[in-house]
């Protein structure tokens, strides 16, 4: 009998973001491989569809991980629903803002890092927290290539996603005495609602594919392996690292 290296029956899964692209393809992925899933998000219709497509027992919460206040009703929610958290996913984010950095406004500013960056914090420190009296656990945040490298007119989204990765290495540290791994993916581009801007533009698709090694753009099916593969036993001793998942795009 082949070993399955990536089994996660039993683990229970939260996803920030996932009831639409890379969350929901995520949380399918891991509820295919056997977790009981949780999701979150600003949009109880969007939460709905999500439970509807994966099915088995998902839990949904409405939640704006950009608010403290918001992310402690989430982390008292699954207390009551679950006893406790197995694998945390940081995966909801925003990138609304394509400017130089002289049209960009303090607003534009916070509202990228208050979701991007704050929301990976708070919901590493109160939902992540759970973790600690279990000694285990796998926390996977999603960066982007734009937490490596630049991406031009998105100051305030790369700087978001350059925390996250350094977060991500600075937590993996601090919180290893806990048996709690903290890894990243950072996506290359993907088709989802958040690029579709890009990846369907007709002048700016053929300079991305054209920057881009494998020359296409990366497809939903294609993202989830990364973060089963994070969270899963094959991963066991690996922490504070980031899986690119970009079609070579950093490595070029
Ligand atoms: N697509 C790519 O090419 C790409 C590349 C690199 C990195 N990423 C990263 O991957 C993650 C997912 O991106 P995506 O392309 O799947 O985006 P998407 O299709 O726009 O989905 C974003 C998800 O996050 C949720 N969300 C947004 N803000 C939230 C908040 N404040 N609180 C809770 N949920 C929130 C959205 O639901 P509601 O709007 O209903 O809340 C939605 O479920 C992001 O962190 C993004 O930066 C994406």
């Amino acid at each position: 009998m082949i070993p399955n290296y990536f089994d996660l029956t039993g683990k229970i899964a939260l996803i920030t973001g996932g009831s639409r692209g890379i969350g929901l393809a995520i949380a399918k992925g891991m509820a295919q491989c056997g977790a009981q899933i949780l999701l979150c998000g600003r949009s109880a219709v969007s939460l709905d569809q999500a439970r509807a497509t994966i099915g088995g027992g998902v839990i949904t919460a409405l939640t704006d991980v950009s608010d403290e206040s918001a992310v402690l009703e989430l982390r008292e929610t699954v207390e009551r629903r679950c006893g406790r958290l197995d694998i945390l996913v940081n995966n909801a984010g925003i990138d609304p803002h394509y400017a130089p950095l002289d049209h960009t406004e303090v607003a534009d500013w916070e509202n990228v890092l208050n979701t991007n960056l704050n929301g990976v914090f708070y919901c590493c420190k109160h939902l992540g927290g759970l973790m600690i009296p279990a000694k285990a656990g796998s926390i996977i945040n999603i960066s982007s290539v734009a937490g490596r490298v630049a991406l031009k007119r998105q100051v305030p989204y790369c700087a978001s996603k350059g925390g996250v990765e350094q977060l991500t290495r600075a937590l993996a540290v601090d919180w290893a005495e806990h048996g709690i791994r903290v890894n990243a993916i950072g996506y290359g581009f993907i088709k989802t609602d958040l690029t579709s801007g890009m990846t369907d533009h007709p002048h700016i698709a053929p300079k991305l594919l054209a920057r881009t090694p494998l020359g296409r753009f990366g497809e939903l099916f294609e993202v989830a392996g990364a973060a089963i593969f994070l969270a899963s036993p094959s991963a066991s001793y690996v922490t504070g690292h980031t899986l690119m998942v970009d079609g070579g795009w950093t490595a070029a």
